[in-house]
């Protein structure tokens, strides 16, 4: 019986098998672009979802990469389910797992894709908690690389401006993995997860922390960044603006700071006029459309790849 593998942290993969996922994931765009969309990969079988928090992208290329793929999505909305009245997740995990070929989890607490990726038995892959969103940064990086073809992702020098979240925290495990130049700007107080940062620094000591923008940018080839507030910290985003304001945002200025044709990146949903202008966001270096549409194929390689 072979080992079920799980998409929970970006640490669940080895570089290799990044890019077997990443060539998959670019045979299934080559194929799209010329018209062939459906495949027969996953027929009959179907993919759990469920989304504890919003979602467009996330939701809508997971739903759209499984019908592609063959299969089915049933979505567990919130408060419809056992498990919002308080099932246990060691029953949960074990039911669903009668049933479905895997489950995408969008949720707040990482212990939740911990507890059933140990009581169920089929693929758990991580849609965004408070602590990763590693589907995103997959993509990102797959998309990093499209847009300097022929260059090993060794040399692409990345920077990340500003909160010190859920994608940063997979932004660093990622540099930890694939082994690229990462610098992190984030203000005091709102830095990576240190546990997670120190041993990304470890396997990587590339992977800088800074606290200038300007350090990050310096150079870089990619600059990416994220809303100063994430989904359930709301209420913080008054106090988090004293922190960030006029420091941490992505214009023109610190664009030009980055080496000659650096591109732009940003997961979305952006706050124009905060972390990055309107400007940047509409400018020829923005790439942030094409990660949107990458999500798709990244997911759908990920999905190939995961489940058996
Ligand atoms: N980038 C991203 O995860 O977008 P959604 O919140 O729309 O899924
Ligand atoms: N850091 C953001 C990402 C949204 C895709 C959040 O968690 O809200």
């Amino acid at each position: 019986m072979s080992m079920t593998r799980h998409f929970i942290s970006f640490k669940d993969l080895s570089r290799d098998e990044y890019f077997e996922v990443m060539n998959l994931a670019a045979a299934l765009k080559a194929e799209r672009r010329n018209g062939n969309y459906l495949h027969q990969h996953f027929r009959g079988r179907s993919l759990g979802m469920i989304f504890n928090k919003n979602s467009t992208r996330t939701r809508v290329s997971f739903e759209c990469g499984i019908t592609e793929l063959g299969g089915h999505a049933v979505v567990l909305s919130e408060g419809q389910t056992q498990f919002s009245r308080g099932e246990p997740i060691s029953h949960s995990a074990r039911v669903l797992s009668r049933y479905l070929a895997a489950i995408v989890i969008r949720t707040f607490a990482q212990s939740q894709l911990d507890d059933l990726a140990r009581y169920g038995a089929i693929p758990i892959i991580n849609a965004l908690t408070d602590e990763g969103h590693p589907c995103q940064v997959l993509t990102d990086i797959f998309t990093a690389i499209e847009k300097f073809p022929g260059e090993p992702l060794e040399k692409i020098k990345m920077a990340w401006i500003g909160d010190g979240n859920n994608m940063a925290n997979s932004w660093a495990e990622a540099a930890g993995v694939l082994g690229f130049p990462l610098t992190l700007a984030c203000p005091e107080g709102y830095q990576p997860d240190p546990r997670i940062l120190a041993e990304a620094q470890r396997a990587n000591p590339q992977v800088r922390l800074v606290v200038d923008p300007r350090e990050a940018a310096a150079g870089a080839w990619a600059i990416n960044t994220d809303v100063w507030a994430s989904m359930g910290q709301e209420g913080e985003q008054a106090q988090r603006e004293k922190a960030f304001k006029g420091i941490y945002v992505v214009d023109s200025a610190l664009m030009a700071q980055a080496a000659p044709g650096a591109i732009f990146m940003h997961c979305l949903p952006a706050h124009i006029g905060e972390e990055v202008t309107g400007e940047v966001l509409e400018s020829p270096a923005s790439a942030i459309f094409d990660e949107a549409e990458n999500r798709l194929h990244a997911q759908k390689g990920l999905m190939k790849f995961l489940i058996p």
